[in-house]
């Protein structure tokens, strides 16, 4: 047995195969993980797939994807987990588990603070593994009628491609200014739009859409859809057609129109965003437009099947600082230390999850919080101002970004 270690580049798409052949096992599905996920099974960082060989065979796999998350300024550094699977013949023999530590204890050294991992299961429980950020699903439904506004307002709506370097250059300029966003160059994205086709059941219609004002005017919005393709999207389907918005950038009000536009002018009855509780601009607009917003709930959760893992309490603390404020985050820090703060609550006061803290009454949690800091019944009302930048905003596991 070889491993666990890193591939080198020779080994990509060994690595690769056995993606495939675990993830596209069923005859209507092609071997394309290495085509959807591009920046994750690339020759050139082959450093970012770990691996187990046995003789002539990649034998097990986690893939890891590094990048800087900017929350609202503050810089943290994370990685996207995924791709993990094991050929069956060597399956329940610790193979995946002993990749997961020695890659946890690598990326720890590397100054990673948080996984961000593909999947829900004991595997990763058993690793400090839970679900934070709140979400609501707001549905914007499609525009009735085409747009009958004078060409100067009529807003052109088109599809971004991955040659199109300057409307890429565009779509990562509204990226760039969202307050929650990961790290990313020109290339990624180049090669993220490239992957959007590829589609692994078939049936999905990714595709990234940019709008501007006027033919020729600036940018102003871009949405990534996926959702059930056209053919499937005809009248013979009872069912209403929803996309899921995957990733949107731009002025609020701008993604609305380019969302109802797009769902109008593709023949689909919406499309459905999970929309950060935090973005309380967001879901201040989709209510006053008279949108669908459902508030987080189980089955809000089951759609991003992802958990979070937090590898380095203390360096997370020291880089949302700012943030939280000297005093939250020098308290807190005490209670990490002092273990009565665990990595995995610590990410569920910082960013909401869905039982016990956010959802149920603040004044619940404040309770729980206090104690949690080891302060007095007579201090909650410290507490509480202490508490007010929480929770702070958290990135979707379902972005462009994830690999
Ligand atoms: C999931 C998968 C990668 C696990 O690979 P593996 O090499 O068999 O994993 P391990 O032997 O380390 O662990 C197997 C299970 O035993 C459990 N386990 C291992 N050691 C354990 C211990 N000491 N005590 C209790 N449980 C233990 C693990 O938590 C894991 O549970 P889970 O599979 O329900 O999450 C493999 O089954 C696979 O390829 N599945 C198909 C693809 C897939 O679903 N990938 C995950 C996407 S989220």
């Amino acid at each position: 047995m070889d491993g666990p270690r890193s591939a080198r580049a020779s080994e990509v798409m060994e690595a690769a195969d056995l993606a495939n052949r675990v993830f596209r096992l069923a005859a209507h599905l092609g071997p394309t993980m290495h085509l959807e996920f591009p920046r994750l099974f690339c020759k050139e960082h082959p450093e970012q797939l770990w691996i187990v060989r046995e003789g002539e065979r990649v034998v097990s796999l986690v893939g890891a994807f590094r990048r800087d998350l900017y929350l609202q300024g503050c810089k943290t550094s994370t990685a996207a987990l995924g791709a993990v699977c094991t050929d069956p013949a060597y399956r329940s023999q610790g193979l995946a588990g002993l990749i997961l530590r020695s890659l946890a204890l690598h990326l720890t050294q590397q100054g990673v603070r948080v996984l961000i991992i593909s999947g829900d299961r004991p595997l990763y429980r058993r690793m400090g593994g839970v679900r934070s950020g709140l979400v609501h699903w707001v549905t914007v439904p499609a525009s009735p009628t085409p747009t009958l506004a004078a060409a100067e307002d009529r807003w052109w709506v088109e599809e971004v491609r991955p040659e199109q370097t300057e409307r890429l250059a565009e779509v990562l300029r509204l990226y760039e200014q969202e307050p929650v966003r990961f790290e990313r160059s020109l290339e990624d994205l180049r090669g993220f739009v490239g992957a959007l086709p590829h589609g692994f059941d078939g049936t999905r219609y990714r595709r990234l859409w940019l709008a501007r004002q006027g033919r020729s005017g600036p940018a102003r919005a871009y949405l990534t859809t996926d959702g059930p393709s056209w053919p499937a999207a005809s009248p013979a389907v009872d069912e209403p057609i929803y996309w899921q918005a995957r990733e949107w950038g731009g002025d609020r009000a701008a993604v609305w129109r380019l969302a109802a536009e797009l769902a109008g002018g593709h023949g689909v009855n919406g499309i459905r965003f999970p929309v950060s509780s935090i973005d309380r601009d967001l879901l201040n607009q989709a209510r006053r437009h008279g949108f669908t917003v459902a508030a987080t709930d189980s089955t809000a959760w089951a759609s991003w099947g992802g958990t979070f893992v937090g590898l380095n309490p203390q360096g997370l603390l020291g880089d949302l600082q700012p943030l939280l404020g000297e005093e939250l985050a020098g308290h807190l820090l005490t209670a990490v230390t002092a273990g009565r703060i665990t990595p995995p609550v610590l990410l569920a006061i910082l960013f909401g999850q869905e039982a016990g803290w956010w959802t149920g009454s603040r004044a619940a949690w404040l309770a729980q919080l206090r104690e949690l800091l080891g302060m007095r019944e007579e201090e909650r009302g410290r507490v509480e101002t202490l508490a007010s930048p929480l929770p702070l905003p958290w990135m979707w596991g379902n972005t462009l970004n994830y690999v």
